[in-house]
């Protein structure tokens, strides 16, 4: 006899009266005199089973069973229940598998400890909420599979066991034996053999690609995480966007039945900076930075010279209390601005502890900004970035408070013009995405009087104040790649030792080529509707980088280090 002839999903009004057979785990038992109720959960949904006591084992919760019975109409629907109008009389129930009490209750609406759910993690994933968000991941790669596949894109895998690649955060080593004492890194993205299968005439690549980074996790970071990664040749910026583009116009779509308007937005880095303080910005609301430069060098803490950025929080809000303002003046603080000022319009006049220090011209000018019961905060900072970045960390604290986001709804855009190059904090000028970036063909001429002046072909694609995806085109002439490498202070030995075997290939006829990643889990996540990443990942690594099932990482045996030349100290 089958263990299963329905799935839960199939059944309907059309099959009552008719013989199923369903499999899968007991959710609930209830015991109500000669009858007993059971839910029974599988992949596809979950319905109620109702069983003549006297003839059913004593199946309990977990337990793995097939069970065989008619097709009936509830007699008190349950609306809840996605089918809460059927139920299934039972003829026959057959235990397959046991199950011990487990470690907590498997239910939607969990109440167990993160750490818990990741230790018994096989049993967090029986939760339908953690099976639709690995079915939204599936249908992401389906789509753009599917998607880049009719585009005459090639799927081609990459090397895992590599030498070190340029993005930026510290590499997982894997030690070699055969070569003792060298090290292969894990890829922290296939970003140069994606560049290579273009020397090599792919012209069109994508992979659906494992990456690894070994830097400080967050909600929306893992050690190990996946990208779509695309590359191709003889293509503009904006003919590489428009590709990208049409791959969300499916995936809002066919995920949330939403039709996206092309062309997205695009917003220069630095207006994005100066308007919503950060390089993904949600606009979803407003709350934009109001530039007061005005107050520069007139005696207020913090605003001698440099850039000085207020957010107009408006009366409708309500007033922002002591607490609040404090907690806000932390949020900047973390960005390392500070103090974070505050202005309130009250019966037509300025309020707060900074009004003694104002000129009459610059209340004045406040007055004509601010309505009645508005509240200015503002703060400067010698640095526009730090100016802008700190009042951004306010900006969205202030959206979270007040909730200023409705829930369900999508912001998309594209960040452009990003500067090839920044200045780290001991004031050397460091890549801002990759070495390999492509300046502006107009800014060329800048590169070597005013790099910090120079933007580079360089796209990041924003949803919901989460950065999804990024790119830039790819430098593939010699002589401008060799200034870049200059500029950022790396010395003929070194590029040749790091990246030799990646620059002989462009003495042989490089194409004009470019690329983007989306990072696959944080798509999930957004298209999910959550905002911790782990939930779109199936055997996702603690904020310790830890597998809290296995507990890797894990020692390696005095046998295995031996073979690899290795002495662990201490
Ligand atoms: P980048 O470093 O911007 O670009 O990465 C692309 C996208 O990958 C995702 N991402 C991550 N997701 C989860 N956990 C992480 N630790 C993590 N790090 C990055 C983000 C990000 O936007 N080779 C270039 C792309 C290119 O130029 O073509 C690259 O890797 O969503």
């Amino acid at each position: 006899m089958a263990m299963r002839t329905r799935w839960i999903e199939e059944l309907s009004e059309s099959l009552l009266g008719e013989e199923v057979t369903l499999a899968g785990w007991i959710k609930t038992v209830r015991k109500m005199g000669a009858i007993t109720f059971f839910e029974l959960r599988e992949r596809t949904g979950v319905l109620q089973l109702r069983a003549d006591a006297a003839k059913v084992p004593d199946a309990r919760n977990e337990y793995v069973v097939s069970v065989t019975g008619i097709l009936r109409k509830k007699e008190v629907p349950n609306p809840k229940m996605e089918k809460g109008d059927l139920e299934l009389e039972v003829t026959r129930m057959e235990i397959l598998n046991r199950s011990e009490p487990t470690p907590f209750p498997v239910k939607e609406e969990t109440e167990a400890l993160e750490d818990t759910r990741l230790q018994y993690r096989y049993l967090d994933l029986r939760r339908h909420a953690l099976l639709r968000n690995l079915e939204i991941r599936a249908k992401i790669c389906s789509i753009a599979r599917d998607y880049f596949e009719k585009n005459r894109f090639l799927e081609v895998e990459t090397p895992i066991l590599n030498l070190a690649t340029p993005e930026g955060a510290r590499d997982y080593l894997v030690p070699s034996r055969t070569r003792k004492g060298c090290f292969y890194a894990l890829p922290q993205s296939p970003q140069l053999f994606k560049q290579l299968l273009m020397v090599g005439g792919i012209d069109r690549y994508y992979q659906i690609a494992r990456c690894f980074r070994d830097e400080d996790l967050r909600a929306d970071r893992q050690p190990e995480f996946t990208q779509i990664d695309v590359e191709m040749s003889f293509m503009s910026q904006e003919e590489v966007l428009s590709l990208a583009e049409g791959l969300f116009q499916r995936l809002h779509r066919e995920i949330l039945g939403e039709e996206l308007t092309l062309p997205l937005r695009r917003i220069p880095y630095w207006e994005a900076l100066d308007r919503y303080g950060s390089d993904k910005p949600d606009t979803r609301y407003g709350l934009e930075l109001q530039d007061l430069s005005f107050l520069l060098g007139k005696g207020l803490p913090g605003m001698e010279e440099g850039y000085a950025r207020g957010i107009l929080v408006p009366a409708s809000l309500g007033p922002i209390s002591r607490k609040k303002a404090d907690e806000l003046g932390e949020e900047a603080r973390k960005m390392r601005a500070f103090p974070l000022l505050h202005l309130r319009k009250e019966g037509g006049a300025l309020k707060g502890s900074v009004l003694k220090l104002l000129g009459k011209e610059e209340e004045e000018r406040l007055l004509s900004l601010m309505g009645e019961g508005d509240t200015l905060l503002f703060l400067g900072s010698k640095d526009r970035r730090k100016a802008d970045f700190a009042l951004g960390a306010v900006r969205s604290r202030l959206a979270k408070d007040f909730s200023l986001v409705k829930k369900g709804t999508y912001d998309l855009l594209w960040v452009v013009d990003f500067p090839m190059f920044t200045k780290s904090e001991e004031g050397e000028i460091v890549a801002e995405h990759h070495p390999f970036t492509r300046p502006r063909d107009e800014d060329l001429p800048l590169l070597e009087r005013e790099p910090e002046k120079v933007l580079a072909y360089a796209y990041d694609i924003v949803m919901n104040g989460y950065e999804a995806g990024g790119g830039t085109l790819r430098i593939y002439d010699h002589e401008v790649q060799d200034q870049v490498f200059r500029l950022l202070g790396l010395s003929e030995e070194e590029r040749r030792r790091r990246f030799g075997w990646f620059l002989d290939a462009f003495r042989y006829g490089a194409p004009p080529h470019g690329g983007f990643a989306l990072g696959l889990d944080r798509l999930a996540m957004l298209y999910s509707g959550t905002e911790d990443i782990r939930e779109v990942i199936a055997f996702p690594k603690n904020l310790m980088a830890v597998d809290r099932m296995s507990d890797a990482p894990g020692p390696a045996s005095p046998e295995a280090l031996e073979a690899l030349g290795i002495k662990i100290e201490g």
